[in-house]
């Protein structure tokens, strides 16, 4: 190749590279692209093992970041049972996806009650708690909202909260904002519309 043949290979990657960061073959996610959003960035929380961790800790999988308590009557075990959906449909790669499950209600799910629930609905699922002010503090870099509802006595209240998904790439960074599935809609429907999205995230997308 003479020199001038170089520099115009050269530059034609240049132009490649540019049009692919520019979109035109960005990958077609099924959800949210939230690439380079500035919040949800990283937490610092406790597990249901008793382990501090934090985004890091889960660097080379896909991670899902979903708020939500263990009392919840059924937004919650909804989504929980969607994701052992997604991660038995991943098959071997199901080993690279990790689904967390921040509790909003730290007063009532302790880190037992964490370590009881979370896994029942896949092994490899972990719950993460913090204090009360941990709590809050994460809920605001998320942007999740949760309160209180009273109950009929102290111990009976409810909890209001976001339901929507967070989902990281393996190198850790916030790709995908997933919002509630349409009501009515198959778990299965759904299951497979963040099951591409995350075999796209798994392929380096
Ligand atoms: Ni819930």
């Amino acid at each position: 190749m003479t020199r001038r043949a170089a520099v115009r290979a050269l530059f034609a990657c240049a132009v490649a590279v540019a049009a692919a960061a520019c979109g035109d073959t960005a990958p077609r996610f099924r959800h949210t692209d939230i690439t380079g959003a500035d919040y949800a960035k990283d937490f610092a929380l406790t597990d249901h093992t008793g382990r501090k961790v934090s985004l890091a800790d889960y660097r080379g999988r896909v991670v899902t970041v979903f708020f939500g308590f263990t009392q919840c009557p059924d937004v919650c075990p909804t989504a929980l049972a969607e994701m052992r959906e997604v991660v038995e449909k991943l098959g071997p790669d199901g080993q690279r996806l990790q689904v967390l499950f921040i509790t909003v209600d730290p007063e009532r799910d302790t880190q037992a009650l964490l370590a009881q629930y979370v896994p029942a609905f896949h092994p490899s699922f972990v719950g993460l708690y913090g204090d009360a002010a941990a709590t809050a503090r994460v809920a605001k870099d998320f942007k999740v909202f949760y309160q209180k509802v009273p109950g009929k006595t102290p111990g009976s209240y409810t909890m209001d909260h976001s339901a929507g998904t967070y989902v990281y790439d393996p190198q850790g960074r916030l790709r995908l904002f997933v919002r509630p599935p349409p009501a009515g809609e198959p778990a299965s429907v759904s299951a497979e519309r963040l099951i591409a999205d995350i075999r796209l995230l798994l392929g380096g997308a």
